[in-house]
C-alpha cells in the first residue's frame, strides 16, 4: 500500500520531474544539458542522479494521473522506498485527487496466480506544495479512496470463473458491507428468487451448477440528501448458453460481472467518503452456462414484472437478468436509477473499447452525467434512443423479443429492451451505462493495466460529487 504525503520540502530517495510539452527550459528541470542531448520518447530515468523525467502533453487531471501511474510503474521495482514530485497544478484541489489515483493505479497488479509476485518497494510519495497542506491532504485521501475502490472491483472481475461464482460474489458483498460503516447486505437465494418471481433471471441461470443470487447492498447515511439506486449485471461467466459464443468471443467473459463489481466499488467509495447519498445496489449474480437444463431460443419467459419475453438468443442474457433486477430495484424508489452492464458487443463496435455508452430518456440527466463525470477521465458517450429502433424488438408471440430483428444499433436496442422494464414514474430518472468496451482490457492503455479496469466507478462518483457539490 502506498501512502501519499504533502510536504513543503524534502530529501526523498528519488525525484520525479515532468517535462511539459517538450519544454526543457522549465525551472523545475535540473538536468537541462543532459536532456537536451539525449533523445527520449516517454521518460528518461537518470539512475545516478536519482531523477526520473516523464513527458506529459500538458498539465491536466488526466496528464497528472498518467504521470503518477508511470512514475510508480517505473520506480516500484527499483531499490527505493519513496520519491518526491512537485504538485504542478497547486491551486487545483482536484489535481491532488488525480495524482493519488494515478499512483495507486500504478501499484495495481493482479498476480494472485503468478508464482513470482511483482515487487513494489515504493511506500511513500511526497507531493511538494507550500500552503494549505491539510486541505490538500484531504483531497489526496479522496483520491486514494476512489482508486482503492476501483482496484477492489478490478480484483473481483479479474478473479477466475471457477472460483468467482454467484455465491462467492454474495460472500464478497457481505464481507464488503461488514467492513464499511452504514452498509448492510441482504442476499436473495434461489428459493427467494423463485418466490420473488425472478423468472427471467432464473432461466438464464438454469443450466449452471452454480446457483444464482441477487445481492442487495444498502448504504444509509444519517441524513441522506439524495437517493441513488444502482443495478449491476453480474454474470460470473457468459458462455452464451445454447446460442453458444465462438471460442474467441467467449474468452474474457469472466468480465461479464463488471457491472455488479462496479456497484460494489461505488458503494465502497461513497461509504468511505461518507457522502450523504443513500444507495440501494441490486446485483444480479448468475452464470450463463450450457447443459441439460438450459433455457432455449424459442422459450417464452414471464418476467418478474409480468411482461413476457420471447427468447431468440440465449446470449442476450444480461438484459434478462437486468429486466428482473430493474423491476425489483424500482421498489426502493430512488431519485436516480443507474444500471451498469457489459451488455453489448455492439457498444464496443460503435464507441470503441475505451468508452462507456450512456443511455436514457432524460436529455439533461444524460448530458449532465457526461459533463459531470468528465473530471474522472473516464470516457462517456451519449447514445440516443428512437422509436424506429424500439419497433425492432417486437415479438410475434410475446410482449417483447430479447433481440432486435436487425443487428444494427445493437447497444441502443439493448437499452430499449431495458426501457420496457422501467416504470412510467422512473422513465426520466433512469440511466443505462454499457461498459462492455472499457470494463476489461487485453492491452493496457492510459493508466489501466491489463485486465479489469473498474470502469464507471469513478465516473459515477465524480458525477455525484460534482452534481451534488460534495467535494468540500
Ligand atoms: N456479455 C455480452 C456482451 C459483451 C460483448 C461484453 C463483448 C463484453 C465484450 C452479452 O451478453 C452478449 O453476448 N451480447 C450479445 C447480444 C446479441 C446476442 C444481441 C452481443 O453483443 O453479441
Ligand atoms: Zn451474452
Ligand atoms: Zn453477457
Amino acid at each position: 500500500m502506498i501512502d501519499l504525503k504533502l510536504i513543503s520540502k524534502i530529501d526523498a530517495d528519488y525525484e520525479v520531474i515532468l517535462v511539459v510539452n517538450e519544454n526543457l527550459d522549465d525551472d523545475l528541470i535540473k538536468d537541462k544539458e543532459i536532456l537536451k542531448n539525449i533523445k527520449f520518447e516517454d521518460h528518461l530515468n537518470l539512475f545516478d542522479k536519482k531523477r526520473l523525467y516523464i513527458k506529459v502533453k500538458n498539465i491536466s487531471l488526466e496528464s497528472l494521473r498518467l504521470a503518477l501511474f508511470k512514475a510508480v510503474k517505473i520506480l516500484k521495482s527499483q531499490n527505493i522506498k519513496n520519491f518526491s514530485i512537485n504538485s504542478y497544478d497547486d491551486k487545483n484541489l482536484l489535481s491532488f485527487v488525480a495524482m493519488a489515483e494515478g499512483a495507486i493505479f500504478g501499484a495495481y497488479e493482479f498476480d494472485k496466480y503468478k508464482s513470482k509476485k511483482s515487487k513494489n518497494n515504493i511506500k511513500e510519495i511526497y507531493i511538494i506544495s507550500k500552503d494549505d497542506l491539510e486541505k490538500k491532504q484531504e483531497y489526496i485521501k479522496k483520491g486514494i479512496i476512489l482508486a482503492n475502490a476501483t482496484n477492489y472491483a478490478k480484483d473481483g472481475v479479474n478473479e477466475i470463473p471457477y472460483t468467482y461464482t454467484p455465491i462467492k460474489m454474495a460472500d464478497n458483498a457481505k464481507e464488503l458491507a461488514s467492513n464499511l460503516k452504514n452498509v448492510e447486505c441482504k442476499i436473495l437465494d434461489k428459493k427467494a428468487l423463485k418466490d420473488g418471481n425472478f423468472n427471467a433471471m432464473l432461466a438464464v441461470a438454469s443450466a449452471s451448477a452454480n446457483e444464482p443470487r441477487v445481492i442487495h447492498l444498502h448504504y444509509k447515511p444519517k441524513d441522506p440528501k439524495f437517493k441513488l439506486t444502482l443495478v449491476g449485471k453480474g454474470l460470473t461467466y457468459d458462455t452464451g448458453g445454447l446460442s453458444l459464443k465462438p471460442s474467441d468471443f467467449m474468452l474474457t467473459m469472466k468480465s461479464d460481472k463488471s457491472g455488479a463489481l462496479a456497484c460494489m466499488g461505488v458503494i465502497k467509495a461513497v461509504a468511505e467518503l461518507g457522502l450523504d447519498i443513500e444507495i440501494n445496489a441490486i446485483l444480479g449474480a448468475c452464470e450463463n452456462s450450457i447443459g441439460k437444463d438450459s433455457y432455449r431460443p424459442d422459450d417464452v419467459l414471464i418476467s418478474r414484472s409480468g411482461t413476457t419475453i420471447e427468447v431468440r438468443n440465449t446470449d442476450a442474457e444480461g438484459r434478462l437478468v437486468l429486466a428482473d433486477c430493474l423491476n425489483y430495484a424500482q421498489e426502493f424508489k430512488g431519485d436516480l436509477i443507474i444500471d451498469i452492464a457489459t451488455l453489448t458487443g455492439a457498444c464496443v463496435v460503435g464507441l470503441g473499447e475505451y468508452t462507456i455508452g450512456v443511455m436514457g430518456h432524460n436529455d439533461s440527466l444524460r448530458c449532465g452525467f457526461v459533463k459531470n463525470s468528465k473530471d474522472s477521465g473516464e470516457l462517456c458517450n451519449p447514445l440516443l434512443f428512437n422509436d424506429y429502433l424500439k419497433d425492432l424488438l417486437k415479438s410475434n408471440i410475446a410482449d417483447i423479443s430479447n433481440i432486435a430483428s436487425s443487428r444494427y444499433g445493437g447497444s441502443i436496442t439493448a437499452g430499449l429492451f431495458l426501457d420496457k422494464f422501467i416504470k412510467e414514474e422512473f422513465k426520466d430518472k433512469w440511466l443505462h451505462l454499457d461498459i462492455a468496451g472499457p470494463a476489461y482490457l487485453e492491452k493496457a492503455w492510459g493508466y489501466n493495466s491489463f485486465g479489469a479496469s473498474g470502469a464507471s466507478i469513478r465516473a459515477i462518483v465524480y458525477y455525484l460529487l460534482n452534481k451534488e457539490n460534495l467535494w468540500a
